[in-house]
């Protein structure tokens, strides 16, 4: 079928490319190049900005059967310093995406939300159905796009998955994004620069392998999973002390960080409950937090 991929030149949206290639469905890739650089000369991209009008033009024409809606402003820092950018990219580019698969008679939306819709839980794992409770301007669009998708549902016919998403890691990760860490330690740990662990050390995340997570995207192209928000991640928690630990480990590098003032907004701990993906989507986690980082390691080393 043919797919069409908003964010295409981004970390977990190039990934997904190569992944939907594989599973021989045929990619159009739409991004503005703001921050992505992953560009596939074998794949037809569109330059466009998602608020562009212009893209339900385009897709009108192209007819695109799904789809997968990634393309975001990623950082909950700069959401907090510029809403407005934030809401522009996350809440009016998402509800011009969804006019665009309307346009073009499609059929599914799967859009990328983030486990930073569940704010401060009462419980962990945070089990999909928990209330939501946005702590960010970022948070706050991403509840918005999930609230566009269940409208275009209700209105137009257009079936959606939410697949809201642990931090996750992994080849051609940046620094700007939720598991930005594992890059921003990968790379001072291999320069043999100094490394700093914000507070305690005792903030916890829950990170998965970005192939992992486009295999998830991968299944949720077809007709299951329909209607749903389902978890993306492992279920477990891991500390910065022992994430600083596991890189260091991987990149052969002394254990030894700095420790500086925790930041404010940061959420004490997070992990997401990938029980009901299973079920819904056939999908759980494979790959290890020790085997990812060593191939996310790997792939830092080799470029430089
Ligand atoms: N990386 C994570 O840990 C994580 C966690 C939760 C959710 N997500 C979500 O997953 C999606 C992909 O994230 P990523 O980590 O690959 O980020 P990324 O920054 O690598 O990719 C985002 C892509 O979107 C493009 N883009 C930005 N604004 C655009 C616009 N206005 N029009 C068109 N393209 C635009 C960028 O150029 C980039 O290629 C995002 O929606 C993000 O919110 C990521």
């Amino acid at each position: 079928m043919l797919v069409m991929v908003t964010g295409a030149a981004g970390f977990i949206g190039s990934h997904l490319v190569d992944r939907l290639l594989a599973d021989g469905h045929e990619v159009v890739g739409v991004d503005d190049l703001s921050s992505g650089a992953n560009v596939r000369p074998d794949v037809e991209l569109w330059e466009l900005d998602v608020a562009d009008p212009a893209l339900a033009e385009r897709a009108a024409a192209r007819r695109p059967e799904v789809v997968c809606h990634l393309a975001a402003q990623v950082s909950v820092r700069a959401s907090v310093a510029d809403p407005g950018h934030d809401a522009r990219t996350n809440v009016l580019g998402t509800a011009n995406v969804l006019e665009a698969v309307r346009a073009a008679g499609g059929r599914k939306v799967v859009f990328a939300s983030s486990c930073a819709v569940y704010g401060v839980p009462d419980a962990l794992p945070v089990p999909p159905d928990a209330e939501l409770r946005p702590a960010s301007p970022y948070a706050a669009s991403k509840v918005s796009g999930e609230v566009y998708a269940q409208t275009y549902r209700a209105l137009h016919g257009v079936d959606f998955t939410t697949l809201t998403l642990a931090n996750v890691y992994g080849p051609r990760q940046t620094p700007e994004g939720e598991a930005g860490v594992v890059s921003i330690f990968t790379d001072a740990l291999l320069d043999g620069r100094a490394t700093q662990v914000y507070g305690d050390g005792t903030q916890t995340r829950d990170y998965v392998y970005v192939l992992d997570v486009v295999d998830a995207f991968a299944r949720a192209v077809d007709e299951r999973g329909g209607g749903r928000r389902l978890n993306v991640g492992t279920g477990l928690q891991t500390t910065d002390r022992e994430l600083h630990t596991l890189v260091a480990a991987a990149a052969g590098a002394p254990d030894e960080p700095e420790f500086a003032p925790p930041r404010l907004g940061d959420l004490p701990a997070m992990a997401i409950d990938p029980g009901p993906t299973l079920g819904a989507l056939g999908w759980a986690p494979r790959v290890s937090l020790p085997d990812g980082l060593a191939a996310t390691v790997a792939w830092a080393r080799e470029r430089r």
